[in-house]
């Protein structure tokens, strides 16, 4: 009997039609459990939906086609963890053991060589936004480096390593969890000022959703470390992160992308600052705290500018005739072009889950204030807000009133209390935008379309589960427990473009020796998306197995000199066979050199392990045959 009616009840939730008949409670419900199922799908070894991926890996989706996502990206994993993260700090202890494969491949992981650099000496590797799902480099062309990977994985690892310390378990933060993140934040306190490509992949520059996970990055690893008894150097660039941060406010938003390099024109109205202020949310902080947190006045007036960019029924249709009020569907910039520009479910989610934190933050402090900055924000929820109110919580409100000067407190809590429940009425109307989108199956793909609303794009985003499980706890009130923002911090007054460079060691190997830096130099002329790895005989050159080769970097490449370069910390004294190989950008076969390069390995002295510059560089000149483009 009781089976009976369970697989029924469960076969109802499978074909459960999400049209408006159900309420935004049981949609929230019903879907909360089919995301995090997806995401489980989704995670090697096991899941369902990803064969060959390696355990602890996580593919962004199972589509291998329009658009191929099977691969293993740092900023969609970091994100899909830091949900499972708070799952085990919830409660749910099954998903630990996921959270731990996740800490070993991602040890593993660190140490690739790939197209954005090496591993080592200087952490370049950190940067590569995404690898194959069984661990290997990919080498196709790519918008690279990404600069926000290393500090999202660092702070899911050390939301785990927090709730690690409160079990009792130092030995396993100190052990394994702790020389991961210091490589993660190495790279953060030697990278943060440097450009890179934004979380879409597509313009290369200063990022406010990557400076804003630095600057948190930085500092919850600067608590970690303290709490273990570790050194973080590179975490005293946080007061220069964040006084970066403060420069992306234009005076109306934030910009979303500055200092671009190449020059593309875009309002810089953007889901990027939405999702920054998710990122770094913490109930606790005040809402003028600088890290910038969802009930900050900048960011509400950022968020206003964002969504009233999509009211817009010529640029999204099925946004036509939705009042000022509620919630539309968005998109990641309104000048998209990515499948003709769509709205997406983890943006769309992203906006309630937004205005769920700013609610909690408001009720934790027990007020709301509304400056000019924010007035436009407010007025859509209370019509008469004026900049300058303070609207309180009400205590007493149940008490009879003895004065008038309590019977106006009175009247500023029900502002209070009406505000907050517009806030919260409008967060609601989000969701019922992604569920009126969201069909039957509960599958959550990457886009919906703008006219017909269907699913679009990637199929089984594992983001779009993963911020849909975000979204649903803030809704049902569960915040992450541990808090980082909640001290007065001061914004340095003159800002400082300054760099620390970074420590990097191979998590878990443990490498002994001395070594010597070698720096290989080759002039090589190659086509847009070819690149070029080293290769040798011994260990630090991959033992012929490409797959661990060196990548050499253009970054000194002219038309006159075409010069390919790495620097390559090898065994002091030992002898090498090397050659250089040329990747194609279309999987076409790798073409080795015709000719067998040999090097003798300066000694080393072991006292001074960590020499700086380079002991020997070579002058080599391509031999052999060169490649052409693929045209994928
Ligand atoms: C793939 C990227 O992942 C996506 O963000 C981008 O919009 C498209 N390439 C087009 O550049
Ligand atoms: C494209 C998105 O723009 C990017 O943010 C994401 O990392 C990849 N797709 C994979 O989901």
């Amino acid at each position: 009997m009781i089976s009976t009616s369970f697989s029924a009840l469960l076969a109802g939730l499978v074909t459960a039609r999400y049209a408006s008949a159900t309420s935004v409670s049981d949609f929230v419900t019903q879907e909360q459990a089919i995301a995090l199922q997806g995401v489980f799908n989704n995670i090697g070894a096991n899941g369902s939906l990803a064969p060959g991926a390696a355990s602890g890996l996580v593919i962004a989706s199972p589509s291998t086609a329009n658009p191929n996502y099977y691969y293993t990206w740092t900023r969609d994993s970091a994100l899909t963890l830091r949900m499972l993260v708070d799952e085990l700090i919830f409660g749910n202890s099954s998903v630990q053991s996921t959270i731990d494969d996740y800490v070993s491949a991602q040890a593993l992981l660190q140490t690739v060589s790939n197209p954005s650099g090496s591993f080592l000496p200087s952490g370049l590797g950190l940067g590569e936004p995404k690898f194959n799902v069984n661990g290997t480099r990919f080498d196709g062309a790519w918008g690279r480096p990404q600069r926000d990977g290393p500090a999202l994985r660092a702070i899911a690892l050390i939301e785990y390593s927090n709730w690690l310390l409160a079990k009792g378990q130092k030995d396993k933060v100190s052990k394994t969890l702790w020389p991961i993140i210091s490589n993660d934040i190495s790279y953060v306190g030697q990278y943060w000022n440097s450009t890179g490509f934004d979380l879409w992949e597509e313009v290369s520059g200063s990022s406010f959703f990557t400076t804003q996970n630095h600057y948190k990055s930085l500092v919850v690893a600067s608590q970690l470390a303290a709490k273990i008894g570790q050194n973080c150097t590179s975490c005293a660039e946080a007061a220069n992160a964040l006084c970066f941060l403060q420069t992306y406010w234009n005076g109306k938003y934030f910009t979303a992308n500055i200092n671009l390099n190449n020059n593309k024109q875009r309002s810089g109205i953007d889901a990027n600052t939405m999702l920054g202020a998710i990122s770094v949310f913490d109930v606790a902080a005040s809402c003028t705290h600088p890290s910038l947190q969802p009930c900050h006045s900048r960011s509400l007036a950022s968020f206003k500018v964002f969504v009233d960019a999509f009211r817009n029924a010529t640029l999204y249709p099925i946004n036509a005739n939705i009042a000022a009020s509620k919630g539309v569907a968005l998109g990641r910039y309104p000048e998209d072009i990515y499948y003709n520009g769509n709205p997406w479910y983890l943006i769309t989610q992203g906006a309630a889950e937004f205005l769920y934190d700013a609610v909690a933050q408001w009720k934790h402090q027990g007020s709301i204030s509304v400056d000019s900055t924010s007035l436009a924000f407010f007025k859509d929820l209370y019509p008469s807000a004026k900049a300058g109110d303070k609207y309180t919580q009400s205590k007493t409100s149940h008490k009879k009133e003895r004065s008038m000067s309590q019977v106006s407190a009175r009247a500023a809590s029900d502002t209070f209390q009406t505000v907050v429940t517009a806030a919260t009425t409008y967060a609601d109307s989000f969701v019922a935008v992604a569920q009126k989108y969201t069909p039957s199956n509960g599958s959550l793909s990457e886009q919906f379309h703008k006219v017909s609303g269907k699913p679009l794009s990637a199929y089984d985003l594992t983001w779009s589960f993963a911020s849909f499980v975000t979204m649903a706890r803030r809704r049902a009130g569960h915040y992450p427990a541990y808090s980082w923002a909640n001290e007065t911090v001061n914004v340095p007054a003159v800002c400082t473009a300054s760099s620390t460079k970074g420590v990097y060691a191979a998590a878990g190997a443990g490498s002994g020796g001395c070594t010597s830096s070698v720096l290989f130099v080759v002039n090589a002329t190659t086509y847009y998306g070819e690149n070029i790895y080293l290769v040798g005989n011994t260990t630090d050159l991959g033992a012929w197995d490409l797959a661990s080769a060196q990548p050499l970097s253009a970054n000194n490449y002219t038309s006159t000199r075409p010069e390919w370069f790495v620097e390559v910390q090898m065994t002091g004294g030992e002898y090498v066979k090397y050659a250089y190989v040329r990747e194609e950008n279309c999987g076409q076969a790798s073409i080795y050199e015709t000719v067998n390069r040999t090097l003798h390995v300066p000694a080393c002295d072991s006292s001074s392990a960590s020499s700086t510059s380079a002991q020997l560089a070579t002058n080599d000149k391509w031999t052999g045959s060169v490649g052409s483009s693929g045209s994928c």
